[in-house]
């Protein structure tokens, strides 16, 4: 038998009795979420009462303490879907439904080279991360030093110190790529941005032939354009789009139904692979009958020719301003120099979440 690999990286603090320093999510009979960070002689404060960190040192995960008053909380380390939910965040984040989409869909796998733009908060990177490994590589593409900030102190934050797999580049992803990755050389590329078509002579530079590029936008305006970049160049297959819709249920003895609220719509996915150079593909553009649209019908819709119609207003968008992200990147580094969430941060609950729409704010 091969000998087995060391721990990856991060994994050691996911598991175990409760240590100083870990974070804890709190959950009260009411459902209510909050999290701390362990500290020996720490306290925990509510107009309800008191609880002693060293209560949960040393004990085991999933363990329930009661506080001075009798309230009892159950106790477990957040999931990264629980994380990324709480986490400080300039931008929109990949939600976790989508995350895993993407990690399946763009077939991620340990040690794949990947890159990705932008960073944002960082939510996607982490999924990225664990999905290439130690031995993997993702180059992440951020145009706005703010953005990268707060995701590298929430990256550093889930993992408990940087990545060995992870470096992020200052840029636009179009330029930068090509002074930092070989033509060919990159097996995967996600893109979560505004204008992915902008993105397309640079992807087809560094990706190599067979590999996949997953793209993640808003609304159907960008999906079709984005879509026509794709096939225009014929150098990928036949994009596919589609999105995920995850419905809860209420599930108590007879009354057994979906859950009266949803994230009924996050984003959509379009993904599709890179064809060898000069090979003539087997034109799914074929199947998309010929004249039965006009590069008029096509300008209409897409408004490609105007750019001054693409803007992040424009796709319901509203911006970020100066002052929550640099509090975001201070809370963010805080995170991980404090080891907590920021006070007063809490999770929110996955199963009542909407999307805040349009934080991208580039
Ligand atoms: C919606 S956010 C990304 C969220 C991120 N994927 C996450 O899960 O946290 C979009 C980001 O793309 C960045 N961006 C937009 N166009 C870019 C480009 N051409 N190159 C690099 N970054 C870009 C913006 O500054 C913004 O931070």
């Amino acid at each position: 038998m091969s000998e087995k690999p060391a721990t990856p990286h991060g994994a050691e603090n996911r598991r175990g009795p409760f240590r100083p320093g870990d974070r804890v999510q709190l959950t009260d009979q009411k459902r209510r979420i909050h999290t701390i960070t362990l500290t020996k002689g720490g306290e925990f404060h509510t107009h309800k009462g008191v609880l002693f960190h060293d209560q949960l040192i040393g004990a085991p995960e999933g363990s329930i303490v009661e506080n001075t008053n009798e309230v009892r909380y159950q106790a477990l380390r957040p999931l990264l879907k629980d994380f990324v939910l709480s986490m400080p965040r300039g931008a929109t984040v990949v939600y976790p439904k989508d995350a895993a989409q993407i990690i399946q869909m763009g077939d991620i796998y340990p040690g794949a080279r990947v890159v990705e733009a932008g960073v944002g908060s960082g939510a996607l990177s982490m999924s990225l991360l664990r999905a290439v490994g130690d031995a993997g590589y993702l180059h992440s593409f951020e145009r706005r030093e703010e953005f990268a900030e707060i995701a590298r102190g929430n990256v550093d934050t889930v993992f408990g110190g940087p990545h060995p797999a992870w470096q992020i580049s200052i840029g636009d992803f179009q330029e930068k790529v090509l002074e930092t990755e070989e033509p060919g050389s990159v097996d995967r590329v996600v893109l979560d941005m505004l204008s992915p078509w902008e993105c397309v002579d640079a992807v087809s530079t560094v990706l190599a032939p067979g590999g996949v590029w997953v793209n993640y936008v808003a609304t159907v305006t960008q999906m079709s354009r984005t879509v026509e970049a794709i096939r225009a160049t014929g150098l990928y297959t036949e994009p596919e789009s589609f999105e995920t819709m995850v419905r809860g249920w209420h599930v108590e003895g007879l009354a057994v139904r979906p859950d009266h609220r949803m994230v009924a719509h996050t984003a959509f996915l379009i993904t599709c692979r890179r064809l060898a150079d000069g090979a003539v593909g087997i034109p799914g553009a074929k199947r998309v009958k010929e004249h039965t649209y006009s590069a008029e019908d096509l300008e209409t819709w897409t408004r490609s020719q105007n750019p001054e119609a693409w803007h992040h207003e424009a796709l319901g968008e509203r911006g970020v301003s100066d002052r929550k992200l640099r509090r975001a990147a201070k809370d963010a580094k805080s995170m991980i120099q404090r080891g907590s969430l920021p006070a007063g941060t809490e999770p929110e609950s996955t199963a009542d979440t909407e999307p805040e729409t349009g934080t991208e704010g580039n």
